[in-house]
């Protein structure tokens, strides 16, 4: 099953959107009303499987990814989430934190079956390339230090500093059942996979070699042991100037931007063969208008010696409006059209 990601790359640039199943798509809030409890609709494959195809039903788009969550891992570790309007997920407090690091993660892989079965379905009905993905360690440790979203993580801080010994075992767990959770996807069928680490930005440079470069390295080499050809993403959201060491550490194939990025980064993506996916801000998809087409453009310029896949630099705000997905879509064709 080999994904020649690079072959395809080079003839075109490849589009899709994080979050590209969701909120924003009236055909996804239909289902939603029905199903109130978000993680049952990341569990029945029937549904998540329509979810993911609900984007490419509707356009142009290169990639599914898979309809799920990174929160799925502490769910089935025993802190059961429950997502609340407009707050975001919450989840059960940790019990007891050596109940947790005695966990057996080949014991718990069996509760992600319903995961690998949405996979299965999604690729018996569409022949498009699958992403799947998880989160992180460490980011998936802030959700189940902090019980859900937080502003400071004053909680994840304090216990990296001062409780640093059960720290590292709950993060070993998370590299190990991780690691197995994507490999799992990728027998099921996903031909990519992607590990978001949304809070990597928020770790001084000690912990951010600890915590973000080392846990996705390691998860990277025993994907890559059972899978060398299938194409890792990797997003450490907000690591400014630390994503030049990331890049020179963590052996990605695909790096997925945020916001800012510098020439010395596109250099090193282009001596390391990375390809870099990104960056519209999506602020700006859901403005619309000439900005939108403007700023499509620009990044199409800006990435043009690099190889490339547009994706946004975040998830779509749930009010962004369709027909901006349409331009932008057609904007980078036509981009293409007329460039190549
Ligand atoms: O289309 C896709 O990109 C695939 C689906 C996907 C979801 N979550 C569906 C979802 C993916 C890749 C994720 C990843 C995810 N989940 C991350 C990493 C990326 C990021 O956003 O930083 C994180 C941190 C989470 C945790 C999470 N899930 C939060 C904080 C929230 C609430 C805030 C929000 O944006 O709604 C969710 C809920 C969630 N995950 C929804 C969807 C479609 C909305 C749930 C609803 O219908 O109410």
């Amino acid at each position: 099953m080999k994904t020649n990601l690079l072959d395809i790359v080079s003839k075109k640039t490849p589009i899709w959107f994080m979050r590209q199943a969701g909120r924003y798509l009236p055909e996804y809030q239909n289902i939603r009303k029905n199903k109130k409890n978000f993680m049952d609709l990341c569990f029945t494959p029937r549904l998540a499987s329509e979810i993911s195809l609900q984007p490419i039903k509707r356009f142009d788009l290169d990639f599914i990814i898979l309809f799920s969550d990174i929160l799925v891992i502490p769910h089935i570790l025993g802190q059961k989430v429950t997502f609340k309007e407009s707050i975001g997920p919450i989840l059960q407090p940790i019990e007891n934190i050596s109940k947790l690091t005695n966990v057996k993660p080949n014991n718990w892989i069996n509760d992600l079956s319903p995961i690998f079965e949405t996979i299965d379905l999604i690729k018996s009905k569409s022949e498009k390339k699958v992403i799947g993905f998880c989160g992180s360690p460490f980011t998936v440790l802030t959700y189940m230090l902090e019980g859900g979203s937080s502003k400071d993580h004053k909680k994840t801080k304090l216990n990296l500093i001062n409780n640093s010994v059960q720290i590292n075992q709950i993060i070993e767990l998370l590299v190990e059942i991780s690691s197995l959770y994507l490999i799992n996807q990728i027998k099921a069928g996903a031909e990519v996979v992607k590990l978001f680490d949304s809070w990597a930005g928020i770790l001084d440079q000690y912990y951010y070699e600890k915590y973000v470069i080392e846990p996705n390295k390691k998860i990277i080499k025993k994907v890559k042991k059972v899978y060398p050809e299938v194409p890792v993403i990797v997003f450490p959201k907000g690591s400014g100037e630390k994503i030049e060491g990331f890049l020179t550490k963590v052996p990605c194939d695909i790096i997925s931007l945020d916001k800012d990025v510098s020439n010395e980064v596109l250099l090193i993506c282009k001596k390391k063969k990375i390809i870099v996916q990104g960056n519209l801000d999506p602020i700006r998809l859901l403005a619309g208008g000439d900005q939108l087409e403007k700023k499509t453009i620009e990044i199409m310029k800006k990435f043009n010696k690099n190889d490339h896949i547009f994706n946004l630099s975040h998830g779509i705000y749930p009010d962004t409006p369709i027909q901006n997905v349409e331009q932008t879509i057609k904007t980078v064709r036509n981009y293409e059209k007329f460039t190549r």
